[in-house]
């Protein structure tokens, strides 16, 4: 039997050696030194022999186990390490590979020349007031010298609702009511941002919505120099310092006098081309000296007060600055469009 034994030995031995993977390592333990292995199964065989014999049996076999293990442990270590080799080598895991990208989304041109406009007002002191989008008759016309059934109304294309006397707001004029109701008689300098909406043919310079930014300011020396001075800063800090402007007198029911800004057309440097229309200037902005009207009506005595307000489109803005020759594009949602601001 002690030969039986050394015969296992040799061949556990043997079969360890030529072992290259771990599965295959998994089966040769439960084989031969595993709680059922062929070494194990010898040490229950020891009744077989004589007393005598059996000492010597036992010492052999613990030893045999013993190595058997060690030799186990030994080879376990190298295929490990053979294995990693392998799978490093294979290329599972290129480390050079460049990362995918993330997607990075981005402001929407609207939104962009928004903050570049409330940055230029915001440093000359005047900060925004939100006013809503759903707006009284009164407060989009009446309030601002506009009675029902007077022409005027044919500037702005109306959204009425299904509410009597309740529509979408056609600019945001109205805010000069909601902010002057609010400060009275504080003295005021605001700017009036929002989306309005005209029931318009949708064409490449017209939108049933848009965005404007309104201007007000209240108090008791202001004048149209004051007026041609602000604007004309805010022009140079928006267009650059060498872009010319101009005011044209113009009518608004809420201003009196009223102009309106032109900015020379910068697509063609003012000679003429197919936006400005071939008079080498584009429109940006509507003004005026408010209306002693709409003063009273927002709670200032005019005999006291006077003050100016201006509205502009901020996409007609965008369009001007960044060369876009149709509005639709704002949106259209095209990616190929938005991607490039
Ligand atoms: N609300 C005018 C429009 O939508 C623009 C405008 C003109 C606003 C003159 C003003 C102003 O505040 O004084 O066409």
């Amino acid at each position: 039997m002690l030969e039986q034994l050394e015969q296992l030995r040799l061949e556990a031995l043997e079969k360890l050696a030529a072992i290259a993977d771990g599965e295959a390592l998994d089966g040769w333990e439960k084989r031969f030194i595993g709680r059922k292995g062929a070494v194990t199964e010898m040490t229950r065989r020891v009744g077989e022999l004589s007393k005598d014999e059996r000492p010597e049996f036992g010492r052999r076999v613990n030893e045999i186990k013993q190595a058997l293990s060690a030799a186990y442990e030994a080879r376990a270590a190298t295929v490990q390490s053979a294995e990693m080799e392998r799978r490093l080598a294979s290329g599972a895991l290129d480390v050079s590979l460049p990362g995918r990208p993330k997607l990075l989304g981005r402001l929407h041109p609207s939104t962009q020349i928004l903050r570049d406009i409330f940055r230029i007002w915001g440093d000359m002191g005047f900060q925004v007031y939100r006013s809503p989008d759903v707006e009284t008759d009164e407060n989009n016309f009446q309030l601002l010298n506009i009675p029902p059934d007077h022409p005027a109304r044919d500037m702005w294309a109306t959204f009425y609702t299904t509410r009597e006397g309740i529509i979408l707001r056609t600019h945001t004029s109205p805010g000069q009511i909601r902010a002057m109701r609010q400060y009275c008689p504080e003295p005021i300098r605001v700017i009036l941002p929002g989306m309005c909406y005209r029931y318009e043919q949708v064409t490449a310079r017209h939108e049933t919505q848009f965005y404007q930014v309104e201007g007000l300011a209240v108090g008791n020396q202001i004048t149209m120099s004051d007026l041609k001075g602000t604007l004309s800063s805010f022009t140079r800090r928006l267009f650059g310092p060498e872009r010319e402007t101009r005011f044209r007198p113009s009518y608004f029911p809420f201003t009196e006098p009223s102009a309106e800004m032109d900015v020379e057309c910068i697509l063609c440097e003012g000679k003429g081309c197919a936006v400005c229309k071939q008079t080498g200037w584009v429109e940006i902005l509507g003004c005026g000296m408010v209306h002693p009207v709409v003063l009273q009506n927002g709670g200032y005595d005019p005999a006291k007060y006077t003050g100016f307000a201006f509205g502009m489109g901020s996409e007609r803005i965008a369009m001007l600055k960044y060369g876009i020759n149709d509005i639709r594009y704002f949106w259209s949602n095209d990616l190929r469009f938005l991607e490039q601001f």
